[in-house]
């Protein structure tokens, strides 16, 4: 989180710079209503600045070798950002997106062998089974309707179905509405001023219920597995039958529930999102459209791909890569200072906040050319070779990396090549579409889209 626009034509491009604030109230206004409107467009070809707010020194860091200074190279003087902990502590705990320490590379290594490629190999044909499921429901669609929704329900699904074991069918709606309240939770004025973290923070009354509701549905996962036995072989068995080296003991129900909330909350909604705005951005540009219809036709014609089949969904790759980079789901990454540091010939002090935009790095004018506009070829392997690996973070980097980015792309994969085959999404008139920076990027009013079938190759209209 950062203060840092205000008059940007006195900022030089790449340059390091203290920037002026904007208003206080100003700001506080814009980081609660919608991130993206923190940072002036006018400041993504801008390497680092920083501002301070009463007791926070806050930096935007905005070049490759500044992000992997602070993500890899000195990744362990930087933490998890205090706005997370007092955000997402009271749900997610001490579960893997937060943890720190030997006891996050702890989890880490439980969780790893869940998101193998040989295990996300075995879970195409349920990405493909809960996709086709959805196009049955769509049969029916007559009017125009909401399909980042429908992105939302089919990760969700997915999700429960693969590390879970456990369909979430019925309490589908339930959950999004609880997602919902999660998503549009805001920074305290006591974390955005960097008061200590001793001082409580009072929890917004409908995010203690979401709590308690997914309490709820933890512990019904928790007692049918323990009431069918251990016959599985996902996430949840592993969690259930990790031991600790030295004591022998399993997991507390605490952190089993920790780490089952993270993942159904981390596995669902950034893939969904990324989903939605590659349906948007494909019914934009027909030509890239035209091209991954000929790319599926060639490559499936008609059928379901399997685990082989996605290395050769190139293109289709590469216009979910362009997607995220555009609209990257996770599109800010934070982190707190341990020590004192230096970024860019600039002190960083001990509790500083670093901000990495990754929707304003994707759109550095400095690192891609004519950034705004749709490109998947900026994904081609030479291309993708010549940039600074720094410069592309829709999962993140260094040790703290995505742990699900393979089975995300793997899912997405499966799901855009199942629709695509089917159907053109075209936008519905009257509906128009904007990002919100909120926890994650969506589309504001959601993406609402009619469908006309196919009838290429593999179109089964
Ligand atoms: C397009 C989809 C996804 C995007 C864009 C995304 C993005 C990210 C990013 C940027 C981070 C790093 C955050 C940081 O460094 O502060 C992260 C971490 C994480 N993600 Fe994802 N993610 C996606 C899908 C998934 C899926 C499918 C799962 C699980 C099934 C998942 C589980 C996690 C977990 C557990 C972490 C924390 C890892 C750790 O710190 O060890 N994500 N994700």
């Amino acid at each position: 989180m950062n203060a840092p626009t205000g008059n940007p034509a006195s900022v030089a491009q790449g340059a390091v710079a203290p920037l002026p604030r904007l208003g206080l109230f100003e700001f506080i206004r814009r980081v609660r209503e919608d991130q993206l409107l923190v940072i002036d467009p006018a400041l993504y070809g801008v390497d680092l600045t920083c501002s301070r707010i009463l007791f926070l020194h806050s930096f935007l860091v905005n070049k490759p070798e500044y992000i992997e200074h602070v993500l890899l190279t000195n990744h362990a003087n930087y933490r998890k950002s205090h706005f997370q902990r007092t955000m997402l502590g009271p749900l997610l705990g001490e579960g893997l997106l937060i943890s720190e320490g030997d006891f996050w590379r702890r989890q880490r290594r439980i969780a790893a062998p869940a998101f193998h490629s040989r295990r996300i190999g075995a879970f195409v044909a349920t990405f493909g089974a809960c996709s086709e499921a959805m196009l049955a429901r769509w049969r029916a669609a007559s009017a125009p309707f909401d399909v980042a929704a429908e992105m939302m329900a089919l990760t969700l699904d997915i999700i429960a179905r693969t590390m879970f074991s456990t369909e979430v069918v019925d309490e589908v709606a339930a959950i999004r509405r609880l997602t919902d309240v999660v998503v549009h939770l805001r920074p305290s004025l006591l974390d955005l001023f960097g008061f200590p973290q001793w001082i409580p923070r009072l929890q917004p009354k409908p995010y203690r219920a979401a709590i308690a509701a997914f309490e709820a549905l933890v512990a019904r996962l928790l007692a049918e597995r323990r009431r069918a036995g251990d016959a599985h072989d996902d996430l949840l068995a592993m969690l259930l039958s990790a031991r600790d080296a030295e004591t022998g003991e399993g997991m507390s129900d605490r952190q089993l529930r920790d780490e089952i909330l993270t993942i159904f909350l981390a596995g669902h909604e950034t893939t969904a999102n990324a989903l939605a705005w590659t349906w948007y951005l494909l019914a934009r540009h027909p030509r890239a459209e035209a091209r991954l219809h000929e790319e599926l036709d060639r490559v499936l014609g008609g059928r379901m791909p399997g685990f082989a089949d996605l290395a050769e969904l190139k293109w289709t790759r590469m216009v979910l890569e362009e997607a995220m980079r555009l609209y990257p789901p996770a599109h800010t990454i934070v982190r707190t200072a341990v020590g004192a540091d230096v970024l860019g010939g600039m002190r960083v002090p001990p509790g500083a906040s670093l901000t990495i935009s990754t929707y304003a790095l994707h759109r550095n004018p400095n690192l891609w050319h004519d950034p705004a506009r749709f490109d998947p070829e900026r994904f081609a392997p030479e291309a993708v070779a010549a940039r600074h690996r720094f410069a592309y973070l829709p999962f993140g980097g260094g040790p703290r990396i995505c742990i699900g980015n393979g089975f995300a792309m793997a899912e997405a994969l499966v799901i855009v090549a199942a629709v695509a085959q089917r159907y053109r999404l075209l936008l519905a008139g009257g509906h128009p579409v904007e990002p919100i920076g909120l926890i994650t990027l969506r589309p504001k009013n959601g993406l609402w889209v009619t469908l006309e079938p196919r009838r290429g190759k593999s179109g089964k209209s």
